[in-house]
């Protein structure tokens, strides 16, 4: 039998128990079994949907590498290197960061390698990106092992659900999909009665409540952060978490949906469209802080790479490359650090044991 569309499937479920709220909506478009946008074949290649950073060049996995390298060294290599990526797609980054683990003495097959990814087929890319060095994967992050690791994850964060709320009739009520009035396509709407989430807006007022205006929170962000935070806290080790976002939020919809490298309407066809929303890093790092983790950054992905060595990188790979070959890492190096292209929307934090020094990549603070 052929799987319902996701469309078909919301309406009906819209039908039986009601409005979604976004982040529910953006559940069953992204991830459900059947149809949702994450949930198999590879979205990254998918149309062309979007183009991630790992995917543009060699040099960021590799630098990602050697910021975990500086890091472990730095904590005085205590312990086995336990490597984990959250969402680690087609496998590049983390077999980059392997490359880059070559030039140095390190066992590479002593390093205990752990992704978290929910899709099969892309499950099955990163076996064969990672070539005999068996990783073990996990659906979430409450199987990862209880001991020091580092993790790295980009563009996982953007990707979890987000609740929506609105200032509306002097009260903040979530923002909801319903079904649209002929019954054959999704629409905005508001919920009746006010949103218990109204609650956590106490600590960051909103300048100015006007209505329409529109507050977003990730209890799903918070609580990836939540437990990576305390894993490191307690445990040591680090994290660096890289996404696109902004330092401190401005109030209003980040919701976006991008379908063949092109912005389109996030509620028609779901699980065709990415959605996305963007990172607020400083509920990112009031999380991390409350847990007990040192918290660096968020600094932009430029100043990331350029102090972890971007530009010497590129020179290095341009001394054996042909004319073309120069050509595209020069490209790709624009790409990655361009203040237009992804240099400046995409944003660095990193998580360290208290006590600790100022990881690579964050000496030079905020930029
Ligand atoms: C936008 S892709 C980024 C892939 C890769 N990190 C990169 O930069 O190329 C998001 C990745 O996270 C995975 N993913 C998204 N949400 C997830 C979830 N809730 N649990 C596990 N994996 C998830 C996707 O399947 C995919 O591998």
């Amino acid at each position: 039998m052929m799987p319902e569309p996701p469309l078909e499937r919301i309406l009906a479920q819209i039908a039986q128990s009601g409005p979604l709220t976004v982040a529910e909506y953006m559940a069953e478009a992204l991830y459900h079994r059947s149809g949702g946008y994450y949930a198999a074949g590879d979205p990254l290649g998918r149309l062309g949907d979007f183009i991630t950073a790992p995917e543009v060049s060699q040099m960021f996995g590799e630098l990602v590498g050697f910021w975990i390298l500086s890091t472990w060294i730095a904590d005085g290599q205590k312990h086995p290197l336990t490597l984990i990526e959250l969402g680690p797609g087609r496998g590049t980054m983390m077999s980059d960061m392997i490359r880059a683990f070559q030039s140095t003495n390190i066992d590479l097959n002593a390093l205990d390698i752990h992704l978290v990814e929910t899709n099969s087929d892309l499950r099955t890319m990163q076996d064969h990106a990672l070539k005999g060095l068996s990783p073990t994967w996990h659906d979430d992050l409450s199987t990862l092992p209880n001991q020091p690791w580092y993790l790295v994850t980009n563009e996982f964060l953007d990707a979890l659900p987000v609740h929506q709320i609105v200032w509306s009739r002097g009260a903040w009520r979530e923002l909801v999909v319903i079904a649209n009035k002929t019954g054959n396509g999704l629409a905005w709407g508001v919920e009746k009665t006010p949103s218990p989430l109204a609650n956590h807006i106490s600590d960051h007022p909103p300048n100015q409540t006007v209505d329409g205006l529109v507050f977003e929170m990730s209890p799903a962000v918070e609580s990836v952060v939540t437990a990576v935070a305390y894993q490191v806290a307690t445990q040591g080790g680090g994290a660096l978490f890289i996404d696109y976002g902004e330092e401190r939020q401005g109030r209003g919809s980040s919701l976006q949906a991008i379908r063949g490298q092109k912005f389109v309407d996030p509620l028609i066809d779901p699980g065709f469209a990415d959605l996305s929303c963007h990172v607020d890093f400083s509920l990112v790092s009031e999380a991390a802080r409350r847990h007990g983790a040192s918290v660096h950054g968020p600094v932009s992905q430029c100043q990331f790479l350029l102090e972890m060595g971007i530009e010497q990188r590129a020179n290095t790979l341009m001394e054996n490359a042909s004319e073309d070959q120069k050509v595209k890492i020069d490209e790709a190096l624009h790409r990655l650090i361009g203040k237009e292209e992804m240099g400046t929307l995409f944003k660095v934090i990193a998580l360290t044991s208290p006590g600790g020094i100022t990881p690579a990549g964050f000496v030079r603070g905020i930029g």
